[in-house]
């Protein structure tokens, strides 16, 4: 497990370039170290990135704010910002601001 975590902090660091351009870049980013490892065939019983893609934006982010199951332990500390970024990332469609949070475009 230690293992692991370092091997998970080394990922971040790496990736940190990427946190500098906000929008999917940045949710693909935090896809690649806080979701992968589940939903890309880790984990069986976690939808895999393309059925997750196919969900609405809406859906992801509740998900991602009311975490049940295994999602619950898994999904901490990510922002408003963060989970919108991923969100996009996943489906490819944009987001118009809400509540203060700025519109994310698709790429
Ligand atoms: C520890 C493993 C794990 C991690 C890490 C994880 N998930 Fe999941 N996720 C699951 C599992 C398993 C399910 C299926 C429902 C359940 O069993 O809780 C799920 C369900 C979901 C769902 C609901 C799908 C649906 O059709 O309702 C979404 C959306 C989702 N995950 C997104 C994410 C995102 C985005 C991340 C990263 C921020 C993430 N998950 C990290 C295991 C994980």
């Amino acid at each position: 497990m230690v293992r692991t975590s370092a091997v998970l902090l080394g990922l971040a660091l790496l990736a940190a370039p990427a946190f500098a351009e906000p929008g999917p870049a940045e949710g693909a980013a935090l896809y690649d170290v806080r979701c992968k490892m589940c939903h890309s065939g880790g984990i069986p019983t976690a939808p895999t990135i393309d059925k997750l893609g196919a969900l609405e934006n809406d859906k992801i982010v509740d998900v991602l704010t009311n975490p049940t199951g295994m999602m619950a332990s898994a999904v901490g500390g990510l922002s408003d910002e963060d989970k919108r970024n991923i969100a996009v990332f996943l489906t490819k469609k944009p987001m118009a601001a809400k509540d203060g949070l700025p519109a994310v475009a698709a790429e």
